[in-house]
């Protein structure tokens, strides 16, 4: 071998080891690898790959285990809706020993300046999963799922799941109470429940569908997308026999229609009402022994909080 030729294949070595590095420590820049990675890579490390998620929250779920992963939808303008929930029932804590996290869910848009500020948001506080779709009241089904697929591929070790809205007060004390005593591990979903509901064939409606979007007469039934809890056994299931389901927009329908296929039904948490898919007066006593209730602002999901945990005493359950 010649000095030339040795010289070639010196840096023909340092270039190739240099891009192995590379690609392995930043995939995202790989145009090649991503696709072949699915399907080459064993299910174990399939599940933990990053996908085409554009942000991933700061969790291992294998080295720690959440019991109640509680996923939000919310989009870019929420930003202050997002800290209050950070600040109360969002916040990552222990109840009678078991770990609860929540992230957000989001979609994308456009506008770069947008997308900076929730790349940034995502950084600072590491619980914003975010997948490239745009971001519509009419893709909140996609948005599901996006949290559906995270819980599958990245914490099917935690124990059980809930996907809420950021305009909905948790008590996750009083949920974390019920589960427990519930004590169903397995096959499990609940919330306010619709077991009788039917398309609304009124164009002028918000939950309009049609008939080519849903030609059946009834829903199958399916819990309030206000809020709704799942083993997370199901979770996975729900995600592979979604891809044999007719898209509908209304995102708790769908998972309706996921579950009919599951052969599982929905039902209740306790003897008593405990999801409240409308707003509520505000009494200690009362939010004492809800799960959840809808349409509370920011400033009211604070101040509720503040007395809630004042009326705990500290010894918060
Ligand atoms: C998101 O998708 C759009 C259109 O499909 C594409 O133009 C854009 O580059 C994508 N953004 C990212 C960050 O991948
Ligand atoms: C949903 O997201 C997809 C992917 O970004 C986009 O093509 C589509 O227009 C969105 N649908 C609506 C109704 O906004
Ligand atoms: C919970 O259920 C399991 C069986 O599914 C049972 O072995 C256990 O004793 C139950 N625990 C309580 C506290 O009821």
């Amino acid at each position: 071998m010649d000095f030339r030729k040795f010289g070639l294949f010196i840096w023909l070595v340092g270039v190739s080891c240099v891009s192995l590095w590379f690609y392995s420590n930043f995939p995202k820049f790989c145009i090649f690898c991503e696709n072949s990675q699915d399907e080459v890579l064993p299910k174990e490390n399939f599940r933990r790959t990053r996908g085409d998620f554009l942000q991933l929250p700061d969790i291992d779920c294998q080295e720690n285990p959440p019991f109640l992963v509680l996923l939000v939808t919310s989009s870019y303008n929420d930003i202050n809706t997002r800290m209050a929930i950070r600040q109360t029932w969002g916040q990552e804590r222990t109840v009678a020993g078991k770990r609860l996290v929540t992230f957000f869910l989001l979609g994308s848009t456009v506008n770069l300046g947008q997308e900076a500020d929730i790349a940034a948001e995502s950084q600072k506080y590491k619980d914003i999963i975010q997948k490239n779709f745009t971001d519509t009241y009419y893709n909140l089904t996609l948005k599901t799922m996006m949290g559906v697929e995270w819980i599958h591929r990245f914490c099917y070790q935690s124990s059980f799941v809930m996907k809420t809205d950021t305009d909905v007060f948790v008590n996750v004390f009083y949920l974390t109470e019920l589960l427990l005593r519930k004590n169903r591990t397995t096959r499990f979903f609940t919330g306010f429940l619709k077991l009788h509901e039917y398309p609304i064939r009124n164009r002028e409606s918000k939950w309009y569908v049609s008939r080519e979007e849903y030609p059946g007469k009834t829903y199958p039934p399916f819990c309030s997308g206000t809020g709704y809890v799942l083993s997370t056994d199901i979770a996975s299931q729900i995600y592979h026999v979604s891809k044999s389901i007719l898209f509908i927009k209304l995102e708790d329908v769908f998972i309706g229609l996921c579950l009919d296929k599951l052969k599982i039904r929905p039902e209740e948490l306790h003897s008593e009402q405990t999801f409240f898919p409308e707003k509520i007066t505000f009494s200690v006593s009362l939010f004492k022994k809800i799960v959840l209730c809808h349409k509370v602002k920011p400033s009211e999901l604070l101040r509720y909080w503040n007395r809630l945990v004042a009326a705990y005493h500290g010894g918060v359950p």
